[in-house]
C-alpha cells in the first residue's frame, strides 16, 4: 500500500483494491499503442493472447468478429478489457479502440479507468488524437504516465519532447529514465531513482552506475562520447525535480519513460511504473455521496454496450466497472434508473478474444453482462442502495449527418431505431426544431457503417447518409431561462434536441459557433455533456 492509499488496511477488501490497476493506453494513430498492448500482456505471462492483440489479417478469422463490418475490414469494433497479472498485481488494460474503429467508446472507456499510459512516437511528439484524449483524461482528472516510443530510430530530441508535453498539455514532466544515445547508437536508459543503465539488448540486466561515471558509461557503450553523455544525465537529474506522487495523482505531473516497444525494451519499467505509482481504484463520485472502493456492498457502471456478439442470439453485453465490493456470480443487484433487480447468473472477464465467467470480481474490475437491452450506457447497478454515479458523459460528435429515408412510410419506425440505437451509444441522435430530417453524430467515421448496418439487419431500414449543413453540436445552456429561450428562438432552424430532449446549438463551422457565441454571452456552449 503506497503512502497515498484511501483505503483503510482494515477494510477485507482492502487487499484486493490496493493491488488492482485499471487504466488504458492514449495515443494517436501508429504511436505504437498496439505493439505495448502486446508486451504488456507479455509481461503478464499471457503469452498466448499477445500474437493475437496485432495479428490484424488474422482477426477475420477469429471469435471477436462479431460483426459484418468487422469481417470485411478486418479490424475490431470491440472494446477489449485485458485483464493479467504480474508481481502479485491485478492490471485491468482497457483499451481504447483507435484508427478507423475511433468512436464514443474511446472516449468513454476514459472514465472507467483510474489511470493512462500516454504512449509518444519519439519522432512526432505530441499529435491531435493523443490530445483529444489526453483532454478527455484532464477532465476526469485521471493520473497519465508517459512512455516515449520507438527510442530505436531517429527522433526528436528529448528535452524537446518534454518541452512540448509541458507547453501543449500543461503537464510538468519528470523523467523517470533517460535515453543513452539515440536512433542507431540508442544503447539504453539511465534509471534516476534506481541508479542504474538497463540495456538494450539486455533488458534484464540492469547495471548499477552514477549519472556521472564517464568510465562507466564508455565501458557499456563505447560508441558514444562518454564525458558528453555523464554530462547530460548530471544536468537531467538536477534540471528535473524529484517525482511528486501528489502532483501525479492530482494530474499535475507525468512521470516520464523512453523505450521501444518493439524491441520489448522500457516496457518492465513502465510496468513497474504503473505498479508503484499510478492509483489503486478510486473513490468515485456518486448522486448523493462518494463511494469507496473497498466498501462491502457491491457497485458499478455501465460504460460501453457491445451487440451482437453472438449473432445467433442477438444478445448484448454490458461493460460494468465495479466501483466498490465484491462481486459473485449469482447475485443479485439493483439497477437504479428502473429500480428493478436483476440477477448476474453469468458477468464475463474478457482476456482480449476470449471470456470466461466471473466468478467473483472487485473493485477496479471490468465484467461483461450479457442482456436484452435491460442496460444502458450511465446505468448504476448497486446492492440495493439508492445511489447514481455521475460521469458517463455524452462527447460532441465530430461528425454530423442526415438519415435519409427512400421509404417515407417506414419515418416512425426510423425514429424508434435511431433512439433504441442512441440509447445503446452506437451514435447520437438530433431531432431539429425545424422537423427536418434527423441528424446523427459520431466522433468516428465507422459509427456511421455500424448504424447503417444495424439498421439494414436488425431493422429491415435502408437508409442513405447526406452531408449536413452542420459542422459541430453545442449543448447549450444558461444561468436564466429566459435568456435560452431568447436564443433558441432566435436560432430556431440551428437548434436541435438530443436523446433526452436537452437543447443542442448545431453551427455551420468554428467560426458559425464563436461568432454566435460573442453574439450571445449568457449562453454556455458546452461540447460535453455529463450524465445527470
Ligand atoms: P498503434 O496501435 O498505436 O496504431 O501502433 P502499432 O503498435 O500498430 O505500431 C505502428 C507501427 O509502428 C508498426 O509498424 C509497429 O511495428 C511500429 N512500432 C511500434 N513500436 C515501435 C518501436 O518501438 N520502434 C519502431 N521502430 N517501430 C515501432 P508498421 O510497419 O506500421 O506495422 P507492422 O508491419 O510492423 O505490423
Amino acid at each position: 500500500m503506497n503512502d497515498l492509499s484511501p483505503h483503510p488496511a482494515t477494510s477485507p477488501l482492502a487487499h484486493e483494491v490496493e493491488r488492482r490497476r485499471t487504466f488504458a493506453i492514449i495515443s494517436h494513430p501508429d504511436a505504437g499503442k498496439t505493439t505495448l498492448t502486446e508486451k504488456l500482456l507479455l509481461f503478464g505471462g499471457a503469452i498466448q493472447l499477445a500474437g493475437q492483440v496485432k495479428a490484424k489479417a488474422d482477426r477475420r478469422n477469429t471469435r471477436s468478429d462479431w460483426m459484418s463490418i468487422e469481417r470485411e475490414r478486418g479490424i475490431s469494433v470491440v472494446t477489449s478489457v485485458m485483464t493479467f497479472e504480474h508481481g502479485g498485481l491485478v492490471f485491468n488494460l482497457l483499451d481504447t479502440p483507435g484508427h478507423e474503429d475511433f468512436s464514443e467508446d474511446t472516449y468513454r472507456t476514459l472514465t472507467a479507468v483510474d489511470s493512462a499510459v500516454m504512449v509518444i512516437d519519439a519522432a512526432k511528439g505530441i499529435e491531435a488524437r493523443t490530445r483529444k484524449l489526453f483532454e478527455v483524461c484532464r477532465l476526469r482528472d485521471i493520473p497519465i504516465i508517459t512512455f516515449i516510443n520507438k527510442m530505436d530510430r531517429e527522433g526528436r530530441d528529448p528535452f524537446e519532447l518534454l518541452d512540448e508535453i509541458e507547453k501543449t498539455l500543461a503537464l510538468a514532466t519528470v523523467p523517470m529514465t533517460w535515453p543513452i544515445g539515440r536512433g542507431r547508437d540508442f544503447a539504453g536508459t539511465y534509471d534516476f531513482a534506481a541508479r542504474h543503465v538497463r540495456l538494450v539488448d539486455r533488458d534484464e540486466d540492469a547495471v548499477p552506475m552514477a549519472a556521472d561515471d564517464v568510465a562507466g558509461i564508455a565501458r557499456i557503450a563505447p560508441r558514444l562520447d562518454a564525458a558528453a553523455t555523464a554530462e547530460e544525465l548530471s544536468l537531467v537529474q538536477e534540471a528535473c525535480g524529484d517525482f511528486n506522487l501528489r502532483a501525479f495523482r492530482e494530474g499535475h505531473l507525468t512521470p516520464v519513460f523512453f523505450g521501444s516497444a518493439i524491441k520489448n525494451f522500457g516496457v518492465g519499467d513502465l510496468l513497474k511504473g504503473l505498479g508503484d505509482h499510478a492509483p489503486a481504484p478510486r473513490d468515485q463520485a456518486a448522486s448523493s455521496r462518494v463511494v469507496h472502493a473497498t466498501e462491502d456492498r457491491l457497485s458499478a457502471f455501465v460504460f460501453k454496450i457491445q451487440a451482437n456478439m453472438d449473432p445467433n442470439h442477438r444478445d448484448r453485453i454490458a461493460f460494468a466497472r465495479l466501483c466498490s465490493g465484491k462481486l459473485t456470480r449469482g447475485m443479485r443487484v439493483k439497477l437504479m434508473r428502473t429500480g428493478k433487480s436483476m440477477s448476474l447468473n453469468a458477468p464475463q472477464f474478457f482476456f482480449a478474444q476470449d471470456r470466461a465467467l466471473a466468478e467473483e470480481a472487485y473493485a477496479g474490475d471490468v465484467v461483461g453482462i450479457p442482456n436484452h437491452g435491460a442496460l444502458r450506457i450511465g446505468d448504476t447497478l448497486t446492492e440495493n442502495e439508492d445511489i447514481t454515479f455521475l460521469g458517463v458523459p455524452s462527447f460532441a460528435p465530430e461528425i454530423l449527418r442526415r438519415v435519409r429515408l427512400p421509404d417515407a412510410m417506414k419515418a416512425k419506425k426510423l425514429k424508434d431505431a435511431l433512439q433504441d440505437l442512441a440509447e445503446e451509444g452506437v451514435v447520437q441522435s438530433f431531432r431539429p426544431r425545424d422537423g427536418s430530417p434527423a441528424l446523427v453524430g459520431v466522433v468516428g467515421a465507422l459509427q456511421l457503417d455500424v448504424l447503417q448496418n444495424r439498421l439494414e439487419a436488425e431493422y429491415g431500414l435502408e437508409i442513405r447518409f447526406e452531408p449536413s449543413e452542420f459542422a459541430l453540436a453545442r449543448w447549450i445552456s444558461a444561468e436564466n431561462r429566459a435568456d435560452l429561450d431568447k436564443f433558441v428562438a432566435a436560432n430556431a432552424f440551428s437548434i436541435a434536441d438530443d436523446l433526452d430532449g436537452d437543447p443542442v446549438f448545431m453551427a455551420k463551422s468554428a467560426f458559425d459557433l464563436r461568432y454566435r457565441g460573442e453574439q450571445a454571452p449568457a449562453i454556455r456552449f458546452a461540447d460535453i455533456k455529463d450524465v445527470k
